[in-house]
């Protein structure tokens, strides 16, 4: 069926400068119902491929992965648009064969848009997708499938304006290609306010500063289940200590047979018994 979401493409693009837009990664059905009612967009992040795969960057990712966990996230969301990355590699070498990808992830998952890494040389790309029915949401600054180019995830624009003028064209750049939206990842506040200043399309930022039109955060960083801990991360909850508190109170209980109590065991009917059977 036909789902109209109350968080369509244009509806998000309109709401440059207004209330700021609130995105999460999601990555499975659950934690997207979880979500949902608090996020307007959940993102499908390649960013899975460290925090659920246990992989050391977002290089290997795969289109399986990414439509696989995308379609599970369209299933647990109702009301918030569900965008996914495009995995390193399907994209970049011409439009023509990001279209080809683009529309196999919509079509695989139900989502209503993708995002892609990259400036001034995505432009192109950008333009021949949102011609042809794809919404794009660009992504600029700290690139993470560049890690292997770019030597590492320092943040961008921090010691001098030295840098800034290219970040701020490759805004403009995907901004008038087409895109609804920019995530602006890891950059100086500075340069975050002259980015959302020069384009007329929402940035979303990840590490920009408070000056973005809208924030997003990779749900297991927010929620204390990563190791992973750049500054921008703000932990919301410490869900990893009480998933090893749970373990732990699991094992023992295991351990000394108080579980499972007789609570949580099938007697055959009218037994009396006490545990074991004897
Ligand atoms: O992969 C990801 O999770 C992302 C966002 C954090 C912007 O690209
Ligand atoms: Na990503």
């Amino acid at each position: 069926s036909t789902v109209i979401k109350t968080n369509t493409v244009p509806r998000l693009r309109a709401r440059k400068g207004g209330e700021p837009i609130v995105c999460l990664t999601a990555y499975t059905a659950p934690m997207a119902q979880l979500l949902d009612p608090h996020a307007d967009l959940l993102l499908v992040g390649d960013s899975l491929g460290m925090v659920v795969y246990g992989l050391p960057s977002t290089v290997p990712v795969t289109m399986d992965m990414m439509i696989a966990h995308g379609a599970a996230v369209v299933r647990g969301a109702s009301k918030a648009l569900v965008v996914i990355d495009m995995p390193f590699g399907t994209y970049e070498e011409s439009p023509a064969q990001a279209y080809r990808n683009a529309v196999r992830i919509l079509q695989e998952t139900g989502a209503s848009a993708v995002k892609l890494e990259g400036g001034v040389v995505m432009a192109e790309t950008i333009r021949f997708l949102t011609a042809r029915g794809v919404p794009v949401m660009g992504h600029i600054g700290l690139l993470p499938q560049s890690v292997n180019t770019s030597g590492g995830y320092a943040a961008l624009g921090t010691k001098d304006t030295a840098g800034w003028d290219a970040i701020i064209a490759d805004a403009q750049a995907v901004a008038a290609a087409g895109a609804f939206s920019i995530v602006v990842e890891a950059v100086s506040e500075p340069l975050a306010v002259r980015v959302t200043e020069s384009i007329d399309v929402p940035t979303i930022g990840i590490g920009a500063s408070a000056a973005c039109d809208g924030q997003v955060l990779v749900i297991d960083d927010m929620l204390g289940m990563s190791n992973r801990t750049p500054k921008f991360v703000k932990r919301y909850a410490e869900l990893g200590v009480a998933i090893g508190e749970a373990a732990a109170a699991y094992a023992a209980e295991v351990r000394s047979r108080q579980f499972p109590s007789e609570a949580y065991t099938y007697r055959l009917k009218g037994d009396n018994r006490g545990p074991g059977g004897t």
